[in-house]
């Protein structure tokens, strides 16, 4: 996508954004170190107020060199006119009017497009963030942090007045993240959090696809994040103005991170899927053969027909899926090490099965066919990630010693 600062325009301070790829790139010009992001829909009656704070907290820690970019999408209440009086004043603001595009995550990716800094940084604009903790956000980024979270969940964090009923959607919300992108989600204490500061270098190239509010989320996930710090803020009741969250955007966020899921998988994965398909049919060739062809009571049948299947699924596997490896560990007892391991994960996996079917009917109540694709689907990732950490663990995290394959987090 092109930027296009209006120089003859309008107003210097204006930039506007075409629809186009939310990819970052690489800074314009150098000497700005911190660009911060404020996303606005409505919200000229806190801006000023945000704005004055963050200056004054900036120009005592990045004298000069940081910028804040208002995102503004078009907003009834005029937001953006408002924030183009404040750039009269304070020559960091810059001011981006969107009509064709609406969204927090996306706003905040555009603004990003835009900025100069090495380091990027979003905060929302309702106060609910308080502005003099973006001067401790960025210490941790100029101590070397590659992502400086405000958090709700660290050391001196909190919310000041929320209900029951909204502490648990939080929570919830992140609970499932937790289930369903644990090495995402669980690197960092509040992975809702709008107010966080990145480094460029660390989400340079990477295509980001944000839906809803999320967006560390997706920093998280497509980024390449070294280092993280934390710091704890508390998040503020709204004076003027009103949230914009609803239902719907709930069901974003779940969207969201079935699609993140999804691009995050192992290229294996899907050769594992469907070397466990290729299983199925033999289960059941061979179930038909032994009790219908060869008389044999169902039970044996079966037994003996699932293990002809983890057989049949092993050497796929270990030809193909993990090919790779299979060849660095070498064959003979090696592998024989490895079909038992796999053998014993498998069983495992099948008793999982059966557990999670008659759980979900006899406990939730769910339709006996959805419920056994979902413990089909459950299973075959507990099959797919234990027999990659156990059966076919790669060669160099064999030799590293075990102290040491913690410190990695291997
Ligand atoms: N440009 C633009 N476009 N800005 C938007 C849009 C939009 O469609 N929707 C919301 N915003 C702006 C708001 O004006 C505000 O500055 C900020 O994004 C956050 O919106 P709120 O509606 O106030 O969100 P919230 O306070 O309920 O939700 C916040 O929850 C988190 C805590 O879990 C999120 O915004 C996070 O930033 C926050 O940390
Ligand atoms: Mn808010």
């Amino acid at each position: 996508m092109t930027i296009h600062p209006i120089e003859s325009g309008i107003h210097p301070a204006v930039v506007e954004a075409e629809d186009g790829e939310l990819r970052i790139g690489p800074a314009p010009q150098a000497p700005i170190e911190l660009s911060l992001v404020i996303p606005t829909r409505n919200e000229a009656k806190n801006l000023p107020d945000l704005l004055e704070r963050l200056c004054s907290v900036l120009d005592a820690q990045v004298p000069g060199a940081y910028e804040l970019i208002v995102v503004d999408d078009d907003s009834p209440d005029q937001t953006w006119a408002v924030a183009l009086r404040m750039a009269e004043r304070y020559p960091a603001v810059r001011v981006m009017r969107r009509r064709g595009e609406r969204g927090l995550s996306t706003a905040v990716v555009r603004g990003w497009q835009a900025a100069r800094g090495k380091v990027l940084g979003v905060i929302d604009a309702d106060l609910q963030h308080p502005p003099e903790t973006v001067g401790e956000l960025w210490e941790e980024m100029a101590r070397g942090a590659d992502l400086a979270v405000g958090s709700r969940h660290a050391t001196g964090g909190g919310v000041s007045d929320w209900s029951a009923l909204r502490r648990a959607l939080s929570r919830g919300a992140q609970l499932l993240g937790l289930c369903l992108l644990p090495s995402v989600v669980g690197r960092v204490s509040d992975p809702m959090s709008g107010y966080f500061m990145v480094r460029r270098s660390a989400i340079e190239g990477a295509a980001l696809s944000p839906l809803g509010y999320k967006i560390l989320v997706e920093v998280l996930g497509r980024g390449r994040i070294g280092r993280i710090a934390e710091v704890g803020y508390v998040f503020r009741e709204r004076s003027a103005g009103e949230s914009k969250v609803t239902a719907r955007l709930y069901l974003q966020y779940l969207r969201h991170l079935i699609r993140l899921r999804l691009a995050l998988l192992p290229a294996r994965f899907p050769k594992f899927a469907a070397v466990g398909l290729s299983g199925v049919l033999v289960d059941m060739a061979c179930l038909f053969l032994l009790k219908d062809r060869l008389g044999w009571a169902l039970t044996p049948a079966k037994l003996v027909a699932a293990e002809l299947a983890i057989l049949s699924n092993f050497l796929w596997n270990d030809l193909w899926t993990f090919g790779d490896l299979a060849r660095e560990q070498g064959y003979g007892r090696a592998r024989l090490k490895r079909l038992a391991r796999f053998n014993a994960i498998c069983a495992a996996g099948l008793v999982l099965s059966v557990g999670l079917l008659a759980m979900q009917v006899a406990v939730l109540g769910l339709n006996p066919y959805l419920a056994n694709g979902i413990a089909i689907a459950v299973t075959t990732g507990w099959n797919f990630w234990m027999n990659k950490i156990f059966s076919w663990t790669p060669a160099a995290k064999l030799a590293a010693p075990a102290a040491q394959r913690r410190a990695v987090g291997a």
